[in-house]
């Protein structure tokens, strides 16, 4: 089968997966999901994805009885069901099917959605290249640590961002804070120093973007968790960023200017190299 899906207890493939019209999820945006990906077929970081899904769905106070050792069991089955060697995985648990209101209903239970596809990674030579990117003025909500379905300014702002020729957009706040991109976390590299913005409601915890702060720390690659400003992003000598879906891609490339020399740097190279070396 080529790619699974598994809707509250049936597997399918995911063109035979249906949820409910009335499911909150598609009614509301009232739910959450986790993004994870396959190394060889084992999967990768399970833990720290699980601790960000229970952590979302307990921001949003959906009760659930679902357990990670519970939901470790079902992604690994649709996983082996699927059998590709890099496999994304998304789940998705809504408030479930209910006739429509605001407030949460009572005694509906959620919606759980997995799905298994082969993982497409960028391109080498896109990789080999780096990528441009595209600031977008940050209109989301005040919760971005919370995994939530809802991504209407995501979509805008990745759509918009793919029609400028850019690979992803960058949101950056009004007073030129940079927080992260669409589907990914953001570094500079400046006269050596590596920096990200810090943990805050106005960015996802990314897991990648956590592994990445640590594997700085262990090589000894000098690393600040803090404020970073459009203005000196530009002026950065490098720029990459960080995702499930990209690894540590390096970025050439902002609001068409090129960053530095325009070419992929030694830093972000590195990183990926002790990436790499710690999820394949
Ligand atoms: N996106 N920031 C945002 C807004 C994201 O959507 C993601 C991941 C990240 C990186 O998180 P992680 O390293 O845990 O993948 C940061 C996934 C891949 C998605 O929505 O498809």
């Amino acid at each position: 089968m080529p790619s699974i899906a598994y809707v509250n207890g049936r597997f399918s493939s995911i063109e035979d997966a249906v949820v409910s019209v009335e499911d909150r999820g598609f009614q509301l945006g009232d739910g959450i999901y986790e993004v994870l990906r396959t190394y060889h077929g084992q999967l990768h970081a399970v833990e720290p994805h699980m601790r960000r899904l229970f952590r979302s769905l307990d921001a949003i106070e959906l009760k659930h009885a679902f357990t990670a050792a519970g939901l470790e069991q079902i992604i690994r089955e649709a996983v082996q069901r699927a059998g590709f060697d890099d496999s994304l995985v998304y789940l998705q648990i809504t408030r479930g099917a209910t006739k429509r209101t605001k407030e949460f209903p009572i005694d509906v239970p959620p919606t759980l959605v997995i799905t298994v596809r082969k993982l497409e990674l960028p391109p080498a030579a896109v990789r080999e290249k780096g990528v441009a990117i595209q600031a977008a003025d940050d209109i989301r909500w005040q919760r971005c640590d919370i995994k939530t379905v809802c991504l209407l300014p995501n979509v805008l702002a990745s759509q918009r961002a793919r029609a400028a020729g850019c690979f992803e957009a960058l949101f950056v706040e009004k007073d030129g804070t940079v927080n992260e991109c669409a589907s990914a976390n953001i570094f500079i590299v400046a006269s050596g120093v590596v920096a990200t913005p810090p943990l805050s409601a106005r960015i996802l915890g990314g897991i990648t973007r956590d592994e990445v702060v640590a594997l700085a720390h262990k090589n000894g690659v000098p690393m600040q968790e803090r404020r970073v400003t459009l203005d000196e992003l530009l002026a950065a000598d490098e720029v990459f960023m960080t995702g499930t879906t990209v690894e540590v891609l390096p970025v050439v490339k902002v609001n068409d200017r090129p960053i530095a020399a325009g070419k992929p740097g030694p830093v972000t190279q590195r990183l990926h190299k002790l990436f790499c070396e710690l999820a394949d």
